[in-house]
């Protein structure tokens, strides 16, 4: 197996190959055990600095990132776009040259918009991590969600994975979908025509409109939030309407004749998308995702790390 990726940033799923993936999930392997131990810590990266720059809200990713950068040892600089001079009319990269020229080597970055992160990776000489990035790509999620399909199904070839909801204003689908694909997964999109492209099927994937059909079908179920905040205008009737027909309940799961593994990516909007005792239920992995996504993202760091030299 190699011991380097192949890119310099990690902007986008669309730029690693299969064997980026793979050396990313054997080193995952490896800092989960790390972080099982009574001592969490490895000194991987103590003479390293790592800028978060979030411009749009986040718990998990944010808490996940500064986790992992913790655990390595790292020196860690938080920064919240709403409290800084951002409000005052300070351009992206006037913001990150600034925090740069106090020698940080990394800068992990949410933004609201697609392209920002490619954007300053062209522009900068540290190291991009891709937070996620409008309704582009969320790549550290795209990881973690495989990784736990691995771990709870032993592999990722050959396994059917449907991704359903708002897939039209979702970089976790996208991402998902390169992921996925280049593991050797057949993906399915199922959700209201609206928030379906019409693109995605050159993307290769399966698009069925019919919750039930898309259940019926996959080994696992990524169900995604309704994101609202990016909607300028309806896309269906009322979320209860939407909930009737696209939400995944407990008497939906039951009438498979077959057990399917049950995603979700966070924030889950409980009884939208999803009712509680099936986001709670044993056939959930939903806070293994979470759980791994800290591995997921020591991994990714450190071997980013080791392009900071180059
Ligand atoms: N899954 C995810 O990106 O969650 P946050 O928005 O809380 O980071």
């Amino acid at each position: 197996m190699k011991t380097a990726l192949s890119v310099k940033h990690l902007v986008g799923i669309k730029d690693l190959t299969l064997s980026d993936i793979e050396l990313i999930f054997a080193t995952a392997d490896n800092f989960k055990s790390v972080i099982n131990r009574p001592i969490k810590k490895v000194p991987s990266l103590r003479d390293v600095t790592i800028a978060n720059i979030f411009f749009e809200n986040s718990t998990r990713t944010r808490i996940s990132f500064e986790l992992a950068e913790r655990r390595l040892s790292a020196d860690v600089l938080n920064f919240s776009a709403s409290a800084s001079s951002v409000k005052k009319g300070e351009t992206l990269i006037d913001t990150v040259k600034n925090i740069l020229a106090m020698k940080v080597d990394m800068v992990v970055m949410r933004h609201s918009s697609a392209g920002a992160c490619k954007f300053l990776a062209d522009n900068i000489d540290a190291v991009v991590v891709n937070a996620g990035d409008g309704t582009h790509e969320h790549p550290t999620q795209a990881l973690l969600d495989a990784f736990s399909i691995r771990e709870n199904l032993g592999n990722v070839k050959g396994k059917k994975v449907a991704i359903v909801g708002d897939i039209m204003h979702s970089r976790v689908a996208l991402s998902n979908i390169l992921c996925l694909q280049k593991l050797g997964a057949e993906v399915m999109v199922s959700g209201p025509p609206t928030l379906i492209p019409k693109y995605i099927s050159a993307l290769g994937v399966k698009v069925e409109y019919d919750l039930m059909k898309a259940l019926q079908w996959c080994d696992v179920a990524n169900m995604l939030r309704i994101q609202l905040e990016r909607q300028d205008i309806k896309y269906f009737p009322s979320t209860r309407e939407y909930s009737m027909q696209y939400g995944l309940n407990k008497q939906r799961l039951d009438s498979l004749k077959k057990k399917i593994l049950i995603m979700h990516p966070g924030p889950i909007n409980r009884g939208v998308e999803i009712t509680s005792d099936v986001a709670d239920s044993d056939q959930s992995i939903i806070l293994d995702q979470v759980e791994n996504g800290v591995a997921i993202r020591m991994a990714v760091l450190y071997l980013l790390a080791a392009k900071t030299q180059e």
